[in-house]
């Protein structure tokens, strides 16, 4: 098996930093467009093998794609991060040529593989890659749900003083502030986090959850890379291992919750053919008035996708 993950900045050095470490694939590819920097970052991480333990043969590459041929999951993560007072949506211009590029270029040498995007705005970068590669959409999706969920699980084992590993929570909805946390799909080993936790606690991780990528970019001066490089890993694993995993993955949506030709967050069981199934929650009128809410803010970001591709 074989993974390329596009751009080692931090993000695509993490996330190929934490593949690595997992030893589920036997070649892994790192390439950007700077010189020598994926080369770098490929021999360091290479260097950690007999320290970490791992099989997997890491290299780096200067924007040669011929070295990325045959892919079975590309990883994208190209793109300008967000400054500090930037949303996402504002990184759209820039971020859309990469994207476009770069997806061109996979295609040519892997055809058959199945694209992650990471880069941002998420959903509207996802959409570009799709509407690039041509490929079926269960082959593209997009990672912020496992990132946007797993801010809400820290957050939530911070005040509930218990272990991360036993929160389980669903977010929808776009990878923006009208992202959709669902309180009523949140459980602590199966007791209902609104049985162990106070309306107002909630409400308030819930809106940090919302905002968490800033609150990271408020601090650092640019976006976050630990928890986004090791989501994007953990959705390469489920596709290399075919797991089955059901996880929030923003994906193409032809009909399920009543929207249609629009990439969102939704719960998706994940194995070799990329989204193996959408699963449809049964959301009650609140939770889609948000989720519409949502859907209607990212659908503005995709229409101007569209409109740069007519001008284009
Ligand atoms: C974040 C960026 C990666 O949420 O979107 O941290």
């Amino acid at each position: 098996m074989k993974v390329t993950v596009i751009g080692a900045g931090n993000v695509g050095a993490t996330c190929a930093d934490v593949i690595a470490r997992k030893d589920f694939v036997h070649e892994l590819v790192l390439l950007d467009i700077k010189q020598g920097i994926a080369e770098g970052k490929a021999l360091d991480i290479w260097q950690t093998s007999p320290i970490n333990i791992f099989n997997t043969r890491v290299k780096g590459v200067t924007n040669d794609y011929q070295a990325t041929s045959n892919s079975d999951v590309v990883v994208i993560t190209s793109g300008l991060p967000r400054k500090p007072g930037m949303s996402r949506d504002d990184l759209i211009a820039t971020n859309a040529g990469i994207v476009k590029s770069v997806t061109e270029r996979v295609i040519q040498h892997s055809p058959d593989t199945i694209i992650i995007v990471v880069s941002n705005p998420l959903d509207v970068m996802t959409y570009c890659a799709y509407l690039t590669s041509k490929l079926p959409p269960n082959k593209v999706f997009g990672m912020a749900g496992i990132l946007d969920t797993a801010r809400y699980k820290a957050f939530l084992a911070e005040a509930l003083d218990c272990s991360p590993k036993d929160i389980q929570a669903v977010i929808m909805g776009g990878h923006g502030d009208t992202m959709v946390p669902l309180p009523r799909y949140t459980t602590v080993s199966g007791i209902p986090v609104t049985d162990l936790l106070a309306k107002e606690k909630l409400d308030s991780i819930i809106d940090r959850t919302k905002k968490g990528g800033g609150e990271l970019v408020n601090l650092m001066g640019t976006s976050a890379w630990y928890a986004p490089g090791a989501a994007a890993a953990q959705m390469v694993e489920a596709v290399i291992k075919d797991e089955m995993r059901i996880y929030p993955c923003c994906a193409w949506l032809q009909g399920e919750y009543g929207l249609n030709e629009i990439y969102l967050g939704v719960p998706v069981k994940l194995g070799r053919n990329g989204i193996e199934q959408i699963i449809t929650l049964q959301l009650n009128a609140d939770e889609m008035t948000l989720l519409n809410a949502s859907a209607t803010a990212v659908k503005e970001v995709m229409a101007v996708l569209d409109g740069m591709q007519k001008v284009a």
